[in-house]
């Protein structure tokens, strides 16, 4: 079975791409670890923990790594690798659970330790462990500072494995046996000092990796894999919506078909101001009459008129977008006909759909504005942006002579300004929030704060406040200045800006903006509160 597997192995390496596979034990940190091995120019895939010898094979990587994940080993149900692809003559990796399944499965054993390790931690390596020659610390000083978070450690190592190196509390912060290695930190995370340094050992060092991961040779890839799937002839329909991923899906099939592709732009009348002159500004000379943009603002203000529960906004929103580009697709068809559909898709909205089905059970989400459209129109689907992280589309965006403002432009939910405008969405609360929102953006952008910010905004709803026009008092709504800093907006924090700019961002809102007469900074994190008022 070995032998026979490991030449199968030989030949498939000879013919695919090269890169990592990361069995995802359910750890937070699963995809960081692929983010980071992306980083260092290597392509990089998350797959389930059980994924099978064949599959690895089929895959074609050059090396394995075991996440970290919540359970213990030795637990009923605790997710453990199948033995085999310890077999396979591929080097592998187990970092934190990772180490304790190698150690489980191998011989060894892995106990609940009495002190849980959680932290930063100084590693130093193991006496007669060849110390910086072994490759995985080649270069790494000793004692080197690593992050640490485990209850479990191992307690007895497997035949044939030894310590690399220890910390004061892990006799085995670090193992190895021929081409299996394992540590009980985590070299992914940044408080790790040499994280990056292990991880590029065990890359280039162990699986001997070549870098093949850059901006460029993801755009080669895409438009290989979208040239494979398309016919000569077949047109492709993309929904542009003014974010980075539907703008970069467009750059990349405008790269890869050209002509053959149309973008629908679609105004529902809660845009950001000038939104619609930036998208016009980027893709019309690249697009020319490929480009439809369409002002529906009247038909979803009509909708929505007098509605004021969030959720039968977003389905009023979700309803009429799928109407106005079902009649686009339709009057597009009569002309020549479309047979794709392009979404901007990301691998981590892949991820975390198999994930939530596969280890969370967690809800799958559906964010995309043309979600079920599709099937309706009967589309097919293509998502060339499907294996790439955020930080990645950023990168291919700016290859792809997309401008700074556009690649940087920070996200901007698909119902738009109806869920900042709290209660009724009438015309006059739609402008305070569209202009007031603008004042914060420009203010933040001066101050140059604008990468380290994730969102920043302004919400009204019917409160009022009294305030002195003149001589005279009047009242005038409240509104609200939200800025945040997050980094993948699942928690976030109110940003702590200095207070001339929140006064320089009141005085404009409330000169600039008629009827408008106080503004409050709103100082709650996520959780509990969310990033948007609704
Ligand atoms: P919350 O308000 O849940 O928002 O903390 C988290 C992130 O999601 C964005 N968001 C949306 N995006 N459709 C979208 O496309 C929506 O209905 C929606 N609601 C919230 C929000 O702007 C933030 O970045």
């Amino acid at each position: 079975m070995r032998a026979k597997l490991q030449k199968s192995m030989k030949k498939q390496r000879q013919q695919q791409l090269q890169g990592i596979l990361v069995l995802d034990f359910g750890a937070q940190y699963a995809h960081l670890i692929c983010r980071r091995i992306r980083e260092l120019g290597v392509y990089s895939e998350l797959v389930p923990f059980g994924v099978t010898p064949e599959e690895i094979l089929q895959k074609g990587a050059n090396g394995l790594i075991l996440s970290g994940g919540p359970k213990s080993v030795y637990e009923k149900g605790a997710p453990l690798p199948n033995p085999k692809i310890y077999d396979l003559g591929i080097p592998v990796l187990g970092i934190c659970y990772g180490l304790q399944a190698i150690v489980h499965q191998k011989g060894g054993e892995v106990l609940r330790s009495t002190k849980r390790e959680f932290g930063k931690a100084s590693v130093q390596f193991s006496p007669g462990s060849l110390g910086s020659s072994n490759r995985l610390f080649k270069g790494i000083p000793s004692p080197t500072t690593c992050w640490m978070s485990h209850g479990d450690a191992a307690s007895a190592l497997p035949e044939g494995f030894g310590s690399i190196a220890y910390s004061e509390n892990s006799p085995f912060a670090a193992i190895a046996s021929g081409n299996l290695y394992a540590v009980q930190f985590h070299p992914e995370v940044s408080h790790t000092e040499k994280g990056m340094d292990i991880l590029s050992n065990f890359l280039f060092e162990i699986c001997r990796c070549k870098k093949n991961w850059t901006a460029d040779t993801m755009i080669e890839d895409m438009i290989k894999e979208i040239n494979s799937k398309l016919g000569p002839n077949d047109r492709v329909l993309c929904a542009l919506s003014g974010g980075i991923d539907s703008a970069t899906t467009t750059a990349v099939l405008e790269r890869a078909i050209g002509e053959r592709l149309s973008c629908v732009f679609v105004d529902h009348g809660l845009l950001r101001k000038g939104e619609k002159q930036r998208i016009e500004a980027v893709f019309r000379p690249r697009l020319g009459k490929n480009l439809i943009v369409l002002d529906a603002s009247s038909i979803f203000l009509r909708k929505l008129k007098g509605v004021s529960d969030p959720e039968r906004k977003r389905k009023i929103i979700g309803r009429e977008f799928i109407r106005v580009f079902e009649r686009i697709a339709k009057k597009l068809e009569s002309e020549r006909k479309v047979e794709w559909l392009a979404q901007g898709t990301l691998y981590t909205d892949i991820v975390e759909s198999a994930r939530g089905a596969s280890i969370h059970q967690s809800k799958i989400k559906s964010h995309h504005n043309v979600g079920g459209l599709p099937r309706r129109m009967g589309l097919k689907l293509i998502e060339p942006l499907k294996d790439l992280y955020k930080d990645e589309v950023r990168r291919v965006a700016a290859t792809l002579g997309l401008p700074q403002e556009l690649v940087n432009t920070h996200p901007f939910p698909g119902p738009g300004l109806a869920v900042r405008v709290v209660g009724s969405l009438t015309r006059k609360k739609i402008e305070i929030c569209r202009e007031s929102s603008a004042i914060v953006e420009e203010e933040i952008d001066s101050a140059g704060l604008h990468d380290r910010i994730w969102q920043a905004f302004a919400i009204v709803g019917d409160d009022l406040a009294t305030g002195v026009l003149g001589d005279e008092r009047s009242m005038g709504h409240i509104v609200t200045v939200r800025i945040v800093e997050s980094r993948d907006a699942m928690t976030a924090d109110w940003a702590r800006v200095p207070y001339s700019i929140l006064e320089s961002i009141s005085n404009r809102i409330t000169n600039e903006v008629a009827g408008v007469t106080w503004v409050t900074y709103a100082i709650s994190s996520k959780p509990p509160s969310t990033i948007e008022p609704q």
